[in-house]
């Protein structure tokens, strides 16, 4: 049968899927990459405390061995992510309450771009910078990144980028959009006034990554949903969903119980997702099971690896690869 890639193309799309440190090491993960994928990103690798540990001293071989590895050499290359709260050095900690955040963000942004310019041909600039219910009035999430320069920082990252490689399309990349969860109403509406104000100032800003973490047992918000996204459309941007998994932290043992209700919570969201025009293609968080860090972050109570990605850990296609092959 076809591969995800392929069925993609067909609709004008793409699949992709990160790839980690420790995945790489796996040939036969490398190979069901290479034949499902037509697009790649590293999972932490390019994240600021693994590029730049310490001040001044780059580390890109981590990144590099993904980027370069001769399976993936004819793979799209994503980059993620430029600037994130959660991925920020020790020594730039300490730069932000010296002051000094701003221009140490600002030059984060331009070396790893540049570093990359031509090659890494889409980049999360910005990642998970909106959450209302902090309080701020920019509705910016309250980090040293928005107490260092708000939405002026937030502009400047993105013209950053844009000067570092002028060809790279660039996404704000986000979570918490599709479901009916307490607070992702204000959370799509802030994220889209954040959009705006970047459109308005006429920064460089190509995209919107949908993150697409999903969890079964939690409610969509088919319609909210697909107006969020037309919204986002309306705006002139693109929109990629960038790491879906599905998380079946709360359901019982039983295998083809959980393989059966993911892939069905899976349909739902990606019915929706591909009905957008503006939608470019989707990116799974992992390609094969088990996906570590749902298991440590979104453990389940019994401990078991969740079923959270389309392969199973012998690479065999699961109920989530035939959902996934059925929406495109
Ligand atoms: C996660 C990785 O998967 C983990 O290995 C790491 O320990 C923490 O980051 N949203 C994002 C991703 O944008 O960067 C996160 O990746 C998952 C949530």
């Amino acid at each position: 049968e076809a591969s995800l890639a392929t069925r993609a193309r067909r609709k004008g799309l793409s699949f992709g899927t990160s790839v980690s440190t420790a995945e790489l090491r796996l040939p036969a993960l490398r190979a069901a990459v290479a034949r499902e994928a037509d697009l790649i990103v590293a999972q932490n690798e390019l994240k600021w405390w693994n590029t730049e540990a310490r001040r001044g001293q780059p580390t890109y071989g981590a990144a590099d061995a993904i980027m370069n590895a001769p399976e993936f050499e004819a793979l799209t290359r994503r980059g993620h992510t430029a600037v994130w709260y959660r991925s920020i050095p020790d020594w730039a900690k300490a730069e932000f309450s010296a002051g000094r955040g701003e221009a140490a963000t600002l030059k984060r942004v331009r070396d790893i771009v540049a570093h990359y310019r031509g090659r890494i041909v889409e980049w999360d600039v910005v990642n998970e910078a909106v959450w209302p219910a902090d309080g701020r009035p920019d509705g910016l999430r309250d980090t040293p990144l928005a107490a260092a320069g708000g939405l002026d920082l937030m502009a400047d990252c993105f013209r950053a980028a844009h000067e570092a490689d002028p060809d790279a399309r660039l996404y704000y990349n986000d979570y918490a959009v599709e479901y009916a969860s307490p607070g992702e109403d204000e959370h799509r509406a802030a994220i889209l006034t954040f959009l705006e104000a970047m459109k308005r100032r006429n920064v460089p800003i190509h995209g919107f990554g949908v993150q697409g973490h999903l969890t079964v047992g939690n409610r969509f918000r088919e319609r909210v949903f697909a107006r969020f996204l037309a919204d986002l459309a309306a705006l002139d941007l693109k929109i990629r969903i960038t790491e879906m998994d599905v998380s079946d932290q709360r359901l019982p043992a039983d295998f083809a119980l959980r393989d059966g209700k993911v892939a069905d919570h899976a349909r739902q969201f990606l019915d929706v997702a591909f009905d957008q025009p503006a939608v470019v293609g989707l990116v799974t968080w992992g390609l094969a099971d088990p996906s570590p860090w749902l298991d440590a972050e979104r453990a389940r109570p019994d401990r078991l690896p969740q079923r959270a990605l389309p392969l199973d850990r012998d690479f065999a296609r699961k109920p989530l690869w035939t959902a996934i092959a059925r929406s495109l």
